[in-house]
């Protein structure tokens, strides 16, 4: 059993003590020989060998068996059935029968690629991450751009949230960086998440997108205001992968060596520039190349052109956070440049396309609680949501053991009692899978420095919304902010969607909270999607007086 020698070879050998009997130890002579053997036939045993150069290798059955043919089934005579004995012919069927696992809940059409980042500088003043450690130091990424809505299959080009997810494979662990081109969300809130999805995904009656569910859901959700301000401009139509900016969204913490906590947020500012599409280029674009932004990013890999994206971080103490007049944690809204600056932290640049689809683009497991020491969640509520949901979700995509995946694999060897469960293959040694243990001198340490820094709180556990919500404030800066061709796009692209709204009432409903963002864009939006400016006034006083 060479497996079971192997187990056995690797346990801690005993300190030296008294000295050994000549039997004893040319016992040990030959036990050392033999497990040295036994070790290399087990790894001749799995690890794959290439042909010769020049030679073509044996087709072979999934258990290494050479294949006679892979033509023809094995039959009862010329013209009976097929036997159940042709193995290699049920094993065939049996793994193509397997080959797909869940899409993606959410964000599940992607395009993935391997780069690097490099840190611009040694950022320790701020944070003890490691990989943030001194100028020039450069960490293995890999990065995934996706749309959010619809199935693995759909166009590139559907309006939509692009996400923009980036793993650093550091030597302290893997960080996840899960981000999306758009600055803000649409909820504050993880508990809202599942019902926004419901509303923008297919009909569970008809199977198709219909903007009667999406609206219906964010008129009745006013803090959804600032996002469709984005989603809805040209930005929700972006012309390539390589030209979008990316954010973090969320609101995230940087721990010094100190123990000094500085909130932070992140932006991936693209060197390539942004560009964007209009609603009708990306409709002709749809037709004629669905997937071009997936094809334009491997296009330029394979010429050599390598895009990249510098990383920024908007920096405050805890108490600065009240330098903003609304709740710094809050996810629909930005942390103005104006007031906190971006400061520019180091470049990832993308080099190579995946090997494979499915092994390194499909089964990629991002996730927002993949942190390391030096960088914490904040309290961010949705953050709070998600850094449960992905792993969760992805326990159940592709397994419990997924973190074992090539992919997903941190650099440095991973330490602990957690074992078994679905194609568990760490091939361990040893019988101590439990911890403390007495019995393993050399058993792993806690390393005290990847504690998270202790964040004071106060009040009553309750449930409650984040105290003055200014769903509308920054939506009006925003749309005021624009040239008047972004703004005309915002008011067509807007109406293309909601003029297949039947319920006039939903509409009413969007365009009041437009209008309470800005009057005149409101009054706009009414004109041309033919409705009664004064039916959105009183829709407004109505929900005001209410909130009273
Ligand atoms: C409570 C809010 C959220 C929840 C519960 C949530 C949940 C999920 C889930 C379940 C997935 C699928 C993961 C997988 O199957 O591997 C996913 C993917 C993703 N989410 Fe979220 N999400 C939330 C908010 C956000 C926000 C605010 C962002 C952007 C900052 C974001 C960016 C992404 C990205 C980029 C992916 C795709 C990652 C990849 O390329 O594999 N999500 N999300």
């Amino acid at each position: 059993m060479p497996l079971a020698t192997r187990v056995t070879s690797d346990r801690p050998s005993k300190p030296a003590g008294r000295p050994i009997p000549f039997a004893r130890a040319v016992l040990a002579v030959a036990v050392a020989i033999l497990s040295q053997v036994a070790v290399a036939y087990a790894q001749e045993r799995t690890t794959p060998k290439d042909a010769p150069p020049g030679q073509r290798p044996k087709l072979t059955t999934d258990t290494g068996r050479p294949v006679g043919t892979d033509q023809h089934s094995l039959t009862a005579g010329p013209e009976g059935p097929t036997l159940l004995e042709h193995f290699y012919l049920l094993e065939k069927l049996a793994r193509f029968d397997r080959e797909r696992i869940p899409e993606r809940v959410v964000h599940a059409r992607g395009a993935g690629a391997r780069g690097e980042f490099v840190s611009y500088a040694d950022h320790s003043a701020r944070t003890r991450a490691a990989f943030l450690s001194a100028k020039g130091k450069t960490t293995p990424v890999f990065a995934r751009f996706s749309t959010v809505v619809l199935p693995k299959g759909s166009a590139d080009t559907a309006r939509d949230v692009r996400g923009f997810a980036v793993k650093f494979y550091t030597e302290e662990g893997n960080y996840d960086l899960v981000g999306n081109d758009i600055p803000v969300f649409f909820i504050r809130d993880a508990i809202k998440f599942p019902d926004l999805v419901h509303s923008l995904k297919p009909s569970p009656v008809t199977n198709v997108q219909e903007a009667e569910r999406f609206f219906d859901f964010f008129s009745a959700l006013p803090e959804t205001t600032h996002m469709l301000t984005f989603l809805f401009s040209d930005q929700g139509t972006p012309a390539s992968f390589r030209q979008m900016d990316g954010f973090g969204v969320n609101t995230f913490k940087w721990v010094n060596d100190k123990g000094d906590v500085h909130y932070i947020k992140y932006r991936w500012k693209s060197d390539q520039g942004v560009k964007t599409l209009t609603d009708e280029e990306a409709k002709v674009m749809g037709g004629k190349e669905p997937a071009s932004l997936t094809k334009d990013l491997y296009d330029a890999l394979k010429a050599g052109i390598y895009p990249s994206w510098e990383l920024q971080v908007q920096a405050l103490r805890p108490d600065e956070l009240n330098k903003l007049d609304f709740d710094a944690l809050d996810a629909t809204k930005v942390w103005p440049e104006s007031i906190v600056a971006f400061k520019p932290i180091g470049k990832m640049t993308i080099r190579k396309g995946p090997d494979n689809f499915f092994e390194e683009t499909e089964q990629v497991a991002f996730n927002t609680g993949a942190y390391v020491p030096g960088i914490e969640p904040s309290e961010d509520r949705l953050l709070q949501g998600r850094n449960f949901s992905y792993s969760d979700t992805q326990r159940y995509r592709l397994g419990t053991n997924y973190q074992q995946l090539p992919i997903n694999r941190p650099i440095d060897p991973v330490h602990n009692v957690n074992q078994e469960g679905l194609a568990d293959h760490m091939m361990r040694k040893g019988d101590i899978n439990y911890s403390p243990s007495t019995r393993q001198p050399e058993a792993p340490v806690e390393d005290k420095r990847a504690l998270i820094s202790a964040t004071p709180l106060k009040g009553p556990v309750q449930y409650s919304a984040v105290k003055d919500p200014k769903d509308y404030d920054q939506a009006g800066e925003r749309i005021r902010g624009m040239n008047s061709t972004d703004r005309d796009h915002l008011i067509h692209n807007l109406t293309g969607e909601m003029r297949k709204v039947k319920n006039r009432e939903v509409v009413v409903r969007q365009i009041a909270n437009f209008t309470r963002a800005d009057a005149d864009f409101g009054r706009r939006l009414a004109e041309a999607n033919g409705v009664d400016f004064e039916k959105v006034k009183k829709t407004i006083n109505a929900s005001v007086a209410a909130s009273r």
